[in-house]
């Protein structure tokens, strides 16, 4: 017997290994053929088998087309729920339209899925079905800002919690805002922070995700927040012939056309994260794209009245905000990790919430919130996600 090798035993403490028994009895070895197969998988350096992917559930659909929460099915019972977005060929004039930027996308698709970042989607698979092209990642398990922070969510779980928890979660992680939920100005700037990780290394490869928004921001389970939707990403070497972009979250530098850049990433993150502190989207209700480039170019002026008194009040706070939201680029961090680590930095902004006491375990108190929203949604299906399905 090897006793450095493994060697299989059954409960009842018998030598399962092939040719040998107990007392050293040769028995004859019935897994040959297997173990032909078994070599032959060795030797054939080529693998292509059958995937069986079964579509569960709609997580959301927009213009690029759905994505599913997908099980994806290996053998003997193993299943692992993914994300499948399919990718529409609608808004494409011709199929060489579609063809052409759907193998642009892949390659995105490739370089992003090398980074496995912790706050940025994993992507698993570029495929091609009938020409359809389809994306499988990683299923984060948790809920898009833009489903957080509706009114209507946040009153409707009022009710599943205690009126203790309740109050507590108001003073330490979000509140009722003026038109939405707002974060408390720690937890905000701990989701800020996720983010700028993940821009910071989706940017390092350089890739420009082109659409950073509340419905592209994700509150995982363990607590972090994660980026996703890459569908607008690009990479600067390689850059698409036409673009897309949500102009209330566009930097005004890309609703212009002049450029988009790793630093436009950063005023859209900005629009967000005054959007967290504020309770109310920064363009609400303009629907004029002159009017929405004006909005972007004075928001630095308008900022002291947009965001709440006390966040107004922080000069390190504020100074982080106009950091990212600067309308001209050059006047904004210079990159994603600058923006966290410089000396009016948002790492800059938690650590003298620490000196002063009010820090808390941001992470840990997302995590136990996101858990009790997942509780929630598991008890009632669709209590959550389907209030604003749209
Ligand atoms: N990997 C994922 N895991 C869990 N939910 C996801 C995932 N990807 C997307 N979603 C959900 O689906 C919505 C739409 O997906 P997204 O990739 O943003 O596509 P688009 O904005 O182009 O419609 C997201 O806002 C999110 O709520
Ligand atoms: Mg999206």
């Amino acid at each position: 017997m090897d006793f450095d090798g493994k060697t299989l035993y059954n409960t009842a403490g018998d030598d399962l290994s092939p040719t040998v028994t107990r007392d050293g009895e040769v028995v004859p070895n019935q897994c040959g053929e297997l173990c032909e197969l078994y070599q032959l998988i060795l030797r054939e350096r080529r693998h292509s088998w059958t995937t069986h992917l079964r579509l569960l559930k709609k997580l959301g659909s927009g213009g690029q087309g759905v994505v599913y929460l997908t099980e994806r099915r290996g053998s003997d019972g193993f299943t692992l729920p993914v994300a499948l977005k399919v990718f529409s060929p609608e808004r494409y004039a011709t199929p060489n339209h579609y063809d052409s930027d759907m193998s642009r996308m892949g390659r995105v698709a490739a370089k992003v899925a090398r980074i496995q970042h912790e706050n940025l989607l994993v992507v698993e698979n570029f495929l091609d079905r009938d020409r359809i092209r389809m994306m499988v990642m990683e299923w984060v398990e948790g809920f898009d800002l833009r489903r957080l922070l509706t009114p209507k969510m946040f009153g409707a779980v009022k009710e599943r919690f205690s009126e203790r928890r309740w109050k507590h979660i108001n003073e330490v992680l979000v509140t009722a805002g003026p038109e939405q939920p707002r974060f408390k100005a720690g937890v905000a700037v701990a989701i800020v922070r996720d983010c700028l990780e993940a821009l910071a290394a989706m940017h390092r490869q350089g890739i420009v995700h082109g659409d950073v928004k509340p419905g592209n921001i994700m509150l995982k389970r363990s607590g972090h927040a994660k980026i996703i939707d890459i569908g607008s990403a690009f990479d600067t070497a390689d850059p698409p012939q036409r673009r897309a972009c949500t102009p209330s979250y566009a930097a005004p530098e890309v609703l212009e056309g002049i450029e988009n850049t790793q630093r436009s990433d950063l005023a859209s993150l900005g629009y967000v994260t005054l959007e967290l502190l504020a309770g109310k989207p920064v363009f609400g209700g303009i629907n004029d794209l002159a009017e929405l480039i004006q909005a972007k170019r004075t928001l630095p002026e308008r900022l002291g009245d947009f965001v709440p008194a006390d966040v107004a009040r922080n000069d390190l706070l504020m100074a982080f905000c106009r950091g990212l939201i600067a309308p001209d680029p050059n006047q904004r961090f210079p990159s994603a990790e600058a923006a966290d680590l410089l000396d009016v930095g948002a790492a800059a902004f938690h650590r003298q919430l620490v000196k002063n006491d009010l820090a808390s375990e941001y992470e840990n108190d997302i995590r136990i919130w996101i858990d009790e929203l997942l509780e929630i949604e598991a008890v009632s299906p669709g209590f959550i996600t389907d209030l604003d399905t749209d």
